[in-house]
């Protein structure tokens, strides 16, 4: 293929193909690096907002519950006392700020419908259950939006009991509320569900593409600009001094012996036009000689 290519053709090919492996190296190695920031990027923020939720329940628990428990006695109050309320209701108020995160505390038997697990928290859930890992996180896809979801699992102990144990044992108000078909019949020790932290990854993932689309056109120009300068560098000092030469050597076989090879290299090139000066002479000489 090389064979019948001109110089030119032929430098502007193989800086071709270097282009396109150089190309996908960068996408390739770039497009790892990005998403590796994506994920870091996504563990951090749904850590930070698991985290403090945690925070925000324990606080419940250990300042809030006990006292209560003594001043309301038998009174119904779940948004101070229940983790799964003050929990959904102070991320509905984050959410206004940072509409980006949810927290879904996420059951496949729940008393809220709203808490129904879905098949993915399911998956999660079982995980938990069969002792695969202590903490989930990674990718999914909510409604074809990009999510990074970290999620941990919810023990039943056995303060939980007497709300989640059958509808007679629990709270009337409760029972009011929620009805009596689910939510109900959990034991001391099983994993009943998942607090789970979404944080959209949209966004990142979007400046992911726009910084690999931004490397790869850097990559470019920079070939191109290359490609340019030993282009001219090629056809100044390689391929015009050759047509010099073999314009003049034309002209010397037909007989106009004033030409000479003159080139305005310092190279391989000026040695050969040097070495058919020569040659030049000595035809000359070898003719003068036939002549006489
Ligand atoms: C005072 C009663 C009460 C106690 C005690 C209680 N819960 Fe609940 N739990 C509720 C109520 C009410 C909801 C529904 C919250 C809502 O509307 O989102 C709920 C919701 C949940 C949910 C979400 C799924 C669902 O059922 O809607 C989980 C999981 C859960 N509780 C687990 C526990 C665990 C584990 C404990 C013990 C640490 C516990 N609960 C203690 C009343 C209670």
């Amino acid at each position: 293929m090389f064979k019948n290519m001109n110089i030119r053709k032929r430098v502007f090919v193989i800086l071709a193909i270097v282009y396109i492996f150089s190309m996908i190296g960068v996408v390739g190695a770039g497009y790892y690096l990005l998403t590796e920031d994506t994920r870091r990027e996504a563990a951090e923020k749904t850590e930070l907002f698991l985290r403090s939720m945690n925070a925000n329940q324990k606080y419940m628990s250990q300042y809030v519950r006990p006292e209560l428990n003594e001043l309301i006695g038998d009174e119904y109050f779940p948004e101070a006392s229940v983790g799964a309320v003050m929990l959904a209701k102070t991320a509905k108020i984050l959410n206004t700020a940072y509409p980006e995160y949810l927290l879904k505390i996420s059951s496949p038997n729940p008393l809220n419908p709203d808490n129904q697990s879905t098949p993915f928290e399911e998956k999660i859930i079982a995980g938990f259950d069969k002792g695969e890992y202590e903490e989930y996180s990674g990718f999914t896809e909510i409604n074809g939006e990009s999510f990074y979801a970290s999620a941990i699992p919810i023990e039943a102990r056995k303060g939980c009991i007497w709300c989640h144990d059958t509808p007679e044992a629990a709270h009337p108000d409760m029972v009011a509320e929620y009805g009596t078909t689910s939510g109900y019949g959990y034991k001391e020790g099983d994993i009943v569900g998942t607090r789970i932290v979404y944080v959209s990854t949209q966004k990142i993932v979007e400046l992911t593409w726009k910084k690999l689309a931004f490397l790869s056109a850097v990559v470019s120009v920079l070939f191109l600009v290359a490609l340019i300068i030993i282009d001219l560098i090629i056809n100044r000092s390689v391929v015009k001094p050759i047509e010099t030469i073999v314009e003049v050597a034309g002209d010397i076989s037909r007989g106009k012996m004033d030409r000479s090879f003159d080139v305005d290299t310092n190279d391989e090139i000026k040695s050969l036009a040097d070495a058919f000066n020569r040659m030049k002479v000595s035809l000359q000489k070898a003719m003068d000689i036939l002549r006489k």
